[in-house]
């Protein structure tokens, strides 16, 4: 059988969870490797044994050889990038988020419709073991109807700097960094409910805190302290048709005792969270129970996480599953991001009809 042959366009440093997983997919051949820096490209070419390597997207589009491509690159060039691809003729794997406004998504969607060819948004928290192990429990019913949600991601020193504190290229901070992979999941496990109207604030209190010393943090290989044009922190409530509604906040700075990440489910008959670790809550004739899945990783696995989103997607491409992250769910997403920027921005809530 012949293989799949991928290209990863955008070689930084999420490029590495990409190409380490098609690499241990033997339905794969990694077969092109494209940046704007070619130093990069090559370096990423060699370490992972892919053929070709290109600078410019669109000599990559033009290879016939290229069947699907991972769109690793700034999220302001997601949505045209995925969009020539899809034009010519490839599948598709963009990072989250899908793009940084509604009207590039919409067009995006359309341009994958037309085109027949599949768009998976890398909404990997998704394909996580957790969240899938939970779906489970959900899809049977055993939370009854999930009324309330809770999505908190807090960094009190965390703004990665380089193109993420570049609203131009980000499309903005910590909400649309990381708050989007626990909104999503949250999202995706209420069963996609229709958004009715957002609240939301963003804050640029603290900005990057750049005077912090003896506290190491991830930074971008371009980090300029000197540059911020992003919310350090935002916050929101988002109310669904269905009459439930999710609490949001998410930090890159803020004065908080720790990091904190928390994924919280309430139902009718059980409760849930998928983070800090997974668990699930009911009550069995008359008493409370807290109970602890026996999986081998209660928490989100890094690895495994990425390796379930690219065999997924490889057999998406095959036509053997379906994606469990379309398009359309790239464009709800960005509806309810951009919602929470729009109202931050008017102060009042906003609806959508
Ligand atoms: N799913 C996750 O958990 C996760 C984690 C980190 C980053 N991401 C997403 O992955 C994307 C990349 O993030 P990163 O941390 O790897 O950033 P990065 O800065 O390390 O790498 C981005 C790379 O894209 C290249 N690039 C930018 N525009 C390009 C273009 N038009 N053509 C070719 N190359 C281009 C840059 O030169 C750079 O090498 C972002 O959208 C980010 O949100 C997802």
């Amino acid at each position: 059988m012949s293989k799949l042959k991928i290209g990863v366009i955008g070689a930084g440093s999420i490029s590495e969870a990409h190409l380490g997983a098609y690499v241990n997919n033997n339905k794969v051949e990694l077969y092109a490797i494209c940046d704007l820096n070619e130093q990069r490209a090559k370096e990423k070419a060699e370490k992972y044994g892919a053929k070709k390597v290109y600078v410019d997207y669109n000599d990559l589009m033009n290879d016939p050889e290229v069947d699907a491509v991972s769109i690793c690159t700034w999220n302001n060039t997601h949505a045209e990038i995925a969009t020539a691809a899809v034009n010519s003729g490839k599948h598709v794997l963009v990072e989250k988020p899908m793009t940084t406004n509604v009207e590039k998504a919409l067009k995006l969607e359309e341009a994958v419709k037309n085109s027949g060819k599949k768009l998976q948004v890398g909404f990997v928290r998704r394909y996580a073991s957790n969240t899938q192990v939970l779906k489970k429990f959900i899809d049977n019913d055993d939370l009854g109807e999930i009324y309330f949600t809770k999505a908190t991601c807090i960094r009190r020193l965390g703004n990665p700097g380089g193109w993420f504190s570049d609203v131009e290229r980000s499309g903005g901070g910590p909400l649309i960094d990381i708050g989007v992979h626990v909104i999503d999941v949250l999202w995706y496990l209420m069963g996609r409910p229709k958004v009715k109207s957002i609240s939301g604030n963003t804050y640029n209190k603290l900005g990057n805190r750049k005077n912090i010393k003896n506290l190491s943090f991830y930074q971008a290989a371009d980090y300029d302290p000197e540059k911020n044009t992003v919310e350090d922190m935002a916050n929101a409530l988002i109310r669904f048709e269905n009459g439930a509604s999710m609490l949001v906040d998410v930090s890159f700075t803020l004065h908080a005792k720790k990091d904190e990440i928390a994924i919280k489910l309430y139902g009718t008959k059980g409760g849930a969270e998928v983070e800090p670790e997974l668990a699930i809550i009911s009550e069995k004739h008359d008493t409370i129970m807290n109970m602890t899945p026996q999986v081998d990783s209660l928490t989100f696995d890094f690895i495994d996480g990425f390796q379930n989103e690219i065999d997924h997607f490889v057999d998406v491409c095959l036509g053997e599953k379906e994606t469990f992250s379309p398009v359309q769910d790239g464009v709800e997403m960005t509806k309810i991001l951009c919602g929470i920027y729009e109202s931050a921005q008017k102060g009042k809530e906003i609806y959508f009809d």
